[in-house]
């Protein structure tokens, strides 16, 4: 009989699935974005709402039917061959185990197809471990890593920092690592 140490550990390195998200799945993503003390915590109206009309550009990931990670995004209007990745975040014991960049990659698995060349994103600058994962995926892909200045503080009514976008192009399917 394995104690509970043990079966934790091995949840925890077990391969998450991916998979689209659903309604029910809008609380925990909830409780992970404000758990990682890093992202802005949306509503939990927002994220209900991400769950029933961004599902096609959203994924979660999901261990011993459990979600510990997710992306959610969306085509921008005006280029529908970008998308963008407004958060991600993966539980904290379940990070540096390659689930953040399984995430972003199958979102590019689903939308490369309907003709999406191109991934943009905003970090922050104090956040090393999102740009790091997000120029592992542009490694992954074979793609460029561009950025550029963003949104400034002064546009932020609340104490908030720049957001430098982050741009990887071109999103190829064949050059998938
Ligand atoms: C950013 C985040 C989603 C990464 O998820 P993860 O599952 O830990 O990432 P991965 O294990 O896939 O790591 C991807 C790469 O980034 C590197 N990396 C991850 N965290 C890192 C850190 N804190 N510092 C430096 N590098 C880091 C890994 O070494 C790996 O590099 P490699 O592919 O060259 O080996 C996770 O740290 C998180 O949820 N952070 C809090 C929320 C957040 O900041 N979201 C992004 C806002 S823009």
């Amino acid at each position: 009989m394995l104690d509970d140490g043990t079966v934790a550990e091995i949840d925890r390195l077990a391969a998450p699935v991916m998979r689209t998200p659903r309604v029910g799945d809008a609380a925990q993503i909830w409780r992970i974005a404000k758990d990682s003390q890093v992202l802005d915590t949306n509503s939990s109206y927002a994220y209900l709402l991400w769950c029933r009309d961004f599902t096609g550009t959203s994924v979660v990931a999901e261990v011993d039917g459990r979600v510990v990670g997710f992306v959610i995004g969306y085509l921008r209007p005006e280029s529908p061959d970008t998308v963008f990745v407004w958060q991600v975040a993966v539980e904290q014991a379940q990070q540096g185990l390659g689930t953040g960049t399984a995430l972003i990659q199958h979102l590019l698995d689903t939308v490369a197809p309907h003709g999406v060349s191109v991934l943009e994103t905003t970090i922050a600058p104090d956040n090393p471990g999102s740009i790091a994962m997000f120029g592992s995926v542009a490694r992954r892909r074979g793609a460029e890593l561009a950025k550029a200045p963003m949104f400034d503080p002064e546009l932020f009514p609340d104490n908030h920092e720049a957001e430098d976008l982050y741009r990887i192009a071109p999103i190829d399917l064949e050059a998938r690592k």
